[in-house]
């Protein structure tokens, strides 16, 4: 079933700047309302610049959730309101010194008791029906939709695209950064590697575990294109809040030429005696001589025979802006890698991450200790110029830029977008039914 465009009446258009009718007015007040009251917002985080939204009407999942949830609201107003009034009325009119008989008894009243029973049972039976339409809604997965597998792990993300196999083989990947295409369902199929994480990015619909050895599918979606913040939502250890993400939704020609570009990539192939080249070699072999581990051995990258699956992919190192799963972001418009802030949080990351963030499995490369399958292991030793080879070599992992998914998509959240978001809301290109196919 198709879900994007329901109830879709409610966020498409453009408000004309000038001379708005009261009922465009009206729908503007209570947006702002609803972004004021519901759409709390949630810092979601010291290094983020992105703030996590709620009620963001842009999703057809999140538009068929709030039509149910009027009903649900409304029904549990009327009963609030109703079982207060019940309640104040018979302590008023039986209040002690007015009365000193006892008050009559409806004990044996059937008509009363049967109406006590069945009207919460029609109550709970609307409900129930309102909960199995929306479900029957939102559940099914179309063979047509884009098809996106989700891997968590303590303490970062996978994002890989099973149905798009790369020209230098293995699966199109890419870490702690989600690409989705606008205006259609998008199948995410969830699992974990360790323990039960939560995705959550609510812009972009509900939320759902991740569990070992279980795969789970269900659908998001979203109109607008943009940046969108997402975070772990299940305790699952020291650095569940630096579990974090970005969902980036691209209109769908954007979109397919992320994918072509993925689908055709290859890490480029260092310059001779480059930092690059030295970097490469580090990260294929690590430094033997210092026990310094190959990076190659956690992580992979496209084009080349780095295959490790235990870290992240690092493919599009160099085309991210986040870092460390979102516990550091370089959001700058250009050069987000080569600011001195960037160079230094990197080469501290690379140094040892254990120390900069609680729980990274990642070795050391200063020498020091770090957990190991939970024993105290002592890590290799790579020097200053040695991590800045490496730095240079995974910042050089690059798209090609006409397929760089952060260029001009504006980040919903952060304080720079607050100001603007509202005209962005606007659909840009015209709609896409028929899916990506
Ligand atoms: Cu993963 Cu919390």
């Amino acid at each position: 079933m198709n879900t994007k465009h329901r109830h879709s009446g409610q966020s498409q258009g453009t408000p004309p700047p000038h001379g708005r009718t009261p009922h465009q007015k009206l729908r503007r007040t209570l947006r702002t309302a609803l972004a004021a009251g519901l759409g709390v917002t949630l810092l979601s985080g010291c290094g983020s610049e992105q703030l996590i939204t709620f009620g963001d009407m842009a999703s057809g999942y999140n538009r068929e959730v709030a039509f149910m949830s009027i009903f649900a609201i409304a029904l549990s107003i009327i009963i609030f309101v109703g079982v207060s009034y019940a309640l104040f009325f018979t302590v008023n009119k039986f209040r002690e010194e007015k009365n000193t008989a006892e008050p009559a008894q409806f004990h044996g009243n059937n008509r009363l008791e049967i109406i006590l029973v069945v009207v919460p049972v029609i109550i709970v039976m609307f409900l129930a029906i309102l909960t199995v339409r929306s479900m029957a809604i939102l559940n099914p997965v179309a063979d047509t939709s884009t098809k996106i597998d989700v891997l968590g792990r303590q303490f970062w993300w996978n994002f890989s695209y099973p149905e798009t196999k790369a020209d230098a083989g293995g699966t199109v990947a890419n870490g702690n950064e989600m690409i989705m295409p606008t205006r259609q369902d998008v199948a995410l199929t969830i699992t974990s590697g360790d323990v039960i994480h939560g995705f959550w990015a609510p812009n972009v619909g509900g939320q759902r575990a991740a569990m070992p050895a279980t795969l789970k599918t269900w659908n998001v979606d979203t109109d607008r294109a943009g940046v969108y913040q997402g975070n772990c939502s299940q305790l699952c250890g020291g650095s569940h809040a630096n579990m974090r993400y970005k969902v980036v939704a691209l209109d769908q020609e954007r979109y397919n030429t992320f994918l072509a570009a993925a689908k055709a990539y290859r890490a480029p192939e260092p310059a001779a005696d480059s930092a690059e080249a030295r970097g490469y070699a580090i990260f294929m072999q690590g430094k033997p001589a210092t026990g310094a581990l190959a990076c190659a051995a956690c992580h992979r990258v496209q084009g080349t025979p780095a295959a490790g699956a235990a870290g992240p992919d690092l493919s599009f190192f160099g085309t991210r802006r986040t870092l460390g799963a979102g516990m550091w972001e370089f959001m700058e418009a250009e050069n987000q890698w080569e600011t001195p802030r960037a160079k230094e949080i990197l080469h501290e990351w690379l140094k040892h991450s254990p120390q900069v963030k609680p729980g990274s499995l990642m070795p050391t490369y200063d020498g020091s200790e770090y957990l190991a399958g939970g024993k105290k292991v002592k890590g290799g030793v790579l020097t200053d110029e040695e991590l800045d080879d490496v730095a240079a070599y995974i910042r050089s992992l690059k798209l090609p830029e006409e397929a760089n998914y952060w260029n001009d998509t504006p980040v919903y959240g952060s304080p720079d977008a607050a100001q603007n978001a509202p005209a962005k809301i606007a659909k840009t290109s015209s709609p896409t039914p028929g899916g990506n196919q």
